[in-house]
């Protein structure tokens, strides 16, 4: 049984931010990011059982909603336990009024996110911070 919901405690919040930085940042040698919490800011984690599988963030940017930080652990990946974690990001948009979701996604990620519906926008383009090549893709919600 899968669980998607937001973290509930500190150790939770740590999870989450470990997650983050092992499975996105680390093996590019980015630096551990700070959590920046905020009412704009909706980060969920998937649980199977007590374990936490998963994590992804909507971050409300006026009437869009910005998709990033979906990432599975690598032993629980295709198991949907992506999708899943996408889609309930974008039902939290649409309770929100957002009218579209978009994410700029990395290139190994733009199949998984055009299985989803998601329309790419425009070229790959390198990242600013990360220096990896990503791809702007919407969803009209
Ligand atoms: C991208 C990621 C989140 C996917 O998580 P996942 O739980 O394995 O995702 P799913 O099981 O839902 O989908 C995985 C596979 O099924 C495919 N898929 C998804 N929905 C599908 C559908 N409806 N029909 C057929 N295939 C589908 C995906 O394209 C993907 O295929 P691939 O692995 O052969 O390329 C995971 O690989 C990950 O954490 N990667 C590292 C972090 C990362 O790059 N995140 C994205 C940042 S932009």
């Amino acid at each position: 049984m899968l669980e998607i919901r937001k973290p509930r405690s500190g150790a939770e919040w740590e999870e989450l931010s470990e997650m983050r930085y092992d499975l996105l940042h680390k093996y590019l040698g980015f630096p551990k990011q700070r959590i920046v919490k905020g009412p704009s800011k909706i980060s969920l984690l998937a649980f199977s059982g007590k374990k936490i599988v998963g994590t992804g963030t909507l971050i409300v940017e006026g009437k869009l909603g910005h998709i990033r930080y979906v990432a599975v652990e690598r032993k629980s990946r295709h198991r949907k336990i992506g999708s899943r974690l996408v889609k309930r990001l974008e039902q939290v948009a649409k309770k929100k009024k957002l009218k579209m979701v978009y994410v700029n996604a990395r290139k190994h990620a733009k199949k998984f996110f055009k299985e989803l519906d998601f329309e790419t926008k425009g070229d790959y383009f390198k990242h600013k911070k990360i220096g990896t090549l990503h791809i702007r893709m919407e969803k009209i919600l």
